[in-house]
């Protein structure tokens, strides 16, 4: 077994060695003039990441779940009504979730692998009025990136929030708050949520959170909300001022979380949207030399990960463990999917060359399973696709 694990998982992502060592590093008071640079700076780039120039960001420490709590009990009310657009297992988590703080729900799914219609959106959003719309914008259990460039204008025609959930996407795929989609100045994503440990590979731990002013004034609208922790009026003074306090600030990972958006910025945020877009259509193409096909079709398929079936006769657990005792990590997939395909992530500062390395080592198990595959083959196809794209 190599001695460097290779964690294609769909998060969390590889951690740089840059980043595993400012993890490292010495821990000082969350007061310190030095710390509060660092916080400063990381909040700053969040901004510029997020293009949340008009209102507000949160990085607190805590997961993508929490920022989807947070992201809805800030802007919705029980009582009031938002739609759940799901496109898989984490679309579906919404609902759990606003029915536990009293908040009347409605969802559109789609059959897992494909995105919800535009006209069934339409259709609904005319049924009632919504205080908010979620959209997951790649759902991890599916690899189908939302189509944001339809969903935003339709949503804001309607009046309601767009609660975006970032987790699988943020510094891959383009979550720009200050776009404004079709040109119109009124259809602007409104809240983006996120974690730390996917494409912006830092190690879990910390959450992202961006609200346009509209979000926020729907938190100011409100007396009192369900959370205390989570209540962005308790933050927005440390984010101001992150010399103050509210809650000890996770230290070390916001040394992490600057290194990593340092990171991102040094390769430039379009350039990075360039190539996870690549590296996403290469692996999708390098693997169906193995006769492994992606659940999504090309066009909704994600940058970020892809949940691909097994040709007949590859047995997921069998698979997986031999892939690990090459040392290449990769996911199972959930629900009805489970068994039938795997899902591998290809974001965050993963490399073409940790590719090569997982279909060498994928080739490896296949054959030795007694199905064919060349992995010559596959990582010219890697390259190819990676280039032409
Ligand atoms: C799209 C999406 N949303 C939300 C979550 C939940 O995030 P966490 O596991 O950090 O709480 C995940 C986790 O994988 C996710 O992929």
């Amino acid at each position: 077994m190599p001695n460097k694990e290779l964690l294609l998982i769909p998060g969390p992502t590889p951690v740089t060695d840059e980043i595993k060592a400012a993890l490292a590093a010495e821990t000082w008071s969350h007061t310190d003039p030095r710390f509060v640079r660092i916080v400063t700076h990381s909040l700053e780039m969040t901004r510029d990441l997020l293009g949340c120039h008009e209102g507000e960001v949160f990085v607190i420490a805590g997961t993508g779940t929490l920022a989807m709590e947070m992201a809805i009990v800030n802007t919705v009310a029980a009582g009031e009504r938002i739609l759940i657009l799901s496109q898989g297992f984490f679309g579906d988590r919404f609902e759990p979730l606003a029915k536990s703080f009293g908040i009347e729900v409605d969802v559109l799914r789609s059959e897992w692998g494909q995105r919800i219609d535009p006209k069934e959106v339409q259709a609904q959003l005319a049924k009632h009025q919504y205080k908010a719309v979620t959209v997951t914008h790649v759902d991890t259990s599916t690899g189908v990136e939302a189509d944001l460039e339809t969903l935003v204008p339709l949503v804001k025609q309607h009046g309601a929030l767009f609660i975006l959930d970032g987790v699988c996407a943020t510094a891959a795929i383009e979550e720009d708050m200050s776009k404004a989609y079709q040109g119109n100045p009124d259809y602007k994503i409104d809240v983006v949520l996120s974690g730390s440990q996917k494409a912006i590979g830092v190690p879990p731990g910390l959450l992202v959170l961006g609200f346009s002013r509209q979000a926020v004034a729907a938190r100011e609208a409100m007396e009192r909300i369900p959370a205390y922790y989570g209540d962005i009026k308790n933050w927005l003074p440390i984010m101001h001022n992150p010399g103050k306090y509210f809650a000890t600030p996770a230290v070390n990972m916001f040394y992490a979380y600057e290194v990593g958006l340092q990171t991102v910025m040094d390769e430039g945020i379009t350039n990075r949207y360039r190539r996870h877009r690549a590296l996403g259509r290469a692996v999708r193409a390098a693997l169906a030399t193995f006769g492994m096909t992606a659940l999504a079709a090309e066009a909704v398929a994600a940058p970020t990960l892809s949940c691909v079936l097994y040709p007949e006769g590859v047995e997921d657990a069998a698979f997986r463990t031999a892939l690990a005792e090459q040392g290449v990590v990769v996911a199972g997939s959930l629900a009805g999917l489970a068994g039938k395909a795997f899902r591998i992530g290809h974001m965050g500062n993963t490399t073409l060359d940790d590719f090569k390395q997982a279909l060498q080592a994928m080739a490896t198990v296949l054959n030795k399973m007694g199905h064919p595959a060349d992995a010559t083959k596959a990582i010219g196809v890697l390259e190819r696709v990676f280039q032409e794209n």
